[in-house]
């Protein structure tokens, strides 16, 4: 919704980002085995000619392989930088909105456990939700907190999306078209309210929309629960374990991501009346260089606006636009100040859009 000039509205007072140090490139991946082990000989038939001119993507980070990282800790770094970012003592904070579709566990959320590594649990006034909208997290999560904030019902929040990809993908020739996209990251953003005047402040507008019809074009099972049992395949069996992994019907999610992205993005700035001119970064989610450069093209965004980090980073889902827009803040591009409108799309199908000042 896009809104009139009102008091309190939602200032984003800290950023940040977090990625592992391992760096997997193109060449590596084609070699690695199911427990990220380089071997002699190639294990996923794929080049990175081809991964490179398809998605844009170079390289990606992965996650320690020893079992000691879990996606928590990835939300834990991002969270604590966006933190000192803004000044915020964590025992300030009296709402987590944690966006991930690689969760420590099935049950229970995420965002208790992060509340717990913060060394907050004790603080019972913080809630703590998990969303699960995948690659369009960043945006539903976004649209929630501004509405918590300005109905006064929270007063610090933290926005984290994370993801801990590499341990559910196929290192197979079976899963190439899925396991050469993603990567292994976090971004977060602590929310709270400012009084202004001001309708061009913090959190602008926020749309998001969503199509179930598009639920099996991209997803990820593991279990079906109306079966008994419920699970019911050895993991280690390659012939009957394609539940465990990401199943894409890449021509489609391609299709409808641009529409979504593209018509997300025209209808942000005729809500708000707003051109290219009063907007300094278009932050899109990284999937695919190629949709990025479709959506830029259609809906006519000036190039040189477009911050992309899929090349360095992969795909990695509910933290791809926070971790964008840190990277280029670290990097001198992105200040604060500027104003941006991000679109999304992802699994679902779920996408939208926002305009908000950093
Ligand atoms: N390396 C080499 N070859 C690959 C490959 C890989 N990693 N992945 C797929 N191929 C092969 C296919 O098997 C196919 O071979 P075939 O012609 O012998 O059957 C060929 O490349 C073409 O596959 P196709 O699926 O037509 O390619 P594409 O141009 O559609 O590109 C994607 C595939 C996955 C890159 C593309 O569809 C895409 O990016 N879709 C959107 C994905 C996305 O954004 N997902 C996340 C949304 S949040």
């Amino acid at each position: 919704m896009s809104y009139p000039r009102h008091m309190i509205r939602t200032k984003i007072l800290g950023l940040g980002s977090y990625v592992p140090e391992r760096v997997v490139d193109n060449h590596e991946l084609a070699f690695l085995d199911d427990r990220h082990v380089r071997q002699p000989t190639r294990q996923t038939e794929t080049s990175d000619e081809w991964i490179q001119q398809r998605t844009g993507v170079r390289e990606r980070r992965y996650v320690p392989n020893d079992g000691s990282v879990w996606t928590s800790d990835l939300a834990l770094h991002a969270a604590r930088r966006a933190l000192a970012d803004a000044g915020v003592d964590a025992a300030e904070l009296d709402c987590i909105i944690f966006g991930t579709l690689s969760p420590d566990f099935h049950f229970p959320g995420t965002g208790v456990i992060l509340q717990t590594k913060l060394g907050i649990a004790e603080r019972t006034s913080c809630a703590c939700f998990d969303i699960r909208q995948q690659c369009s997290a960043f945006i539903y999560g976004l649209q929630m907190a501004d509405a918590f904030i300005r109905t006064g019902t929270y007063r610090r929040i933290l926005l984290v999306g994370a993801e801990l990809h590499s341990h559910a993908l196929d290192f197979t020739t079976r899963g190439r078209d899925v396991t050469v996209l993603f990567g292994d990251g976090a971004g977060a953003l602590v929310l709270g309210p400012v009084e202004t005047d001001d309708p061009r402040a913090g959190v602008v507008y926020t749309s998001a929309h969503a199509d179930g019809t598009g639920a099996s074009d991209l997803c990820l099972k593991i279990f079906e629960i109306a079966r008994l049992p419920y699970l019911d395949y050895d993991a280690r069996d390659r012939d009957h374990n394609a539940l465990m992994y990401p199943r894409m019907e890449g021509k489609r999610v391609f299709l409808h991501a641009v529409r979504g992205m593209v018509m997300s993005t025209q209808a942000a700035l005729a809500r708000t009346g707003m051109t290219w001119d009063d907007i300094q970064w278009f932050v899109p989610h990284q999937a695919n260089l190629r949709i990025n450069e479709k959506v830029a093209e259609v809906a006519g965004i000036p190039r040189d606006k477009v911050l992309n980090t899929i090349e360095l980073y992969g795909n990695t889902t509910a933290a791809s636009v926070p971790l964008t827009i840190d990277h280029w803040r670290q990097h001198g591009r992105v200040k604060r100040g500027d104003r941006i409108l991000s679109s999304v799309f992802g699994s679902g199908f779920t996408w939208g859009a926002a305009i908000f000042t950093l």
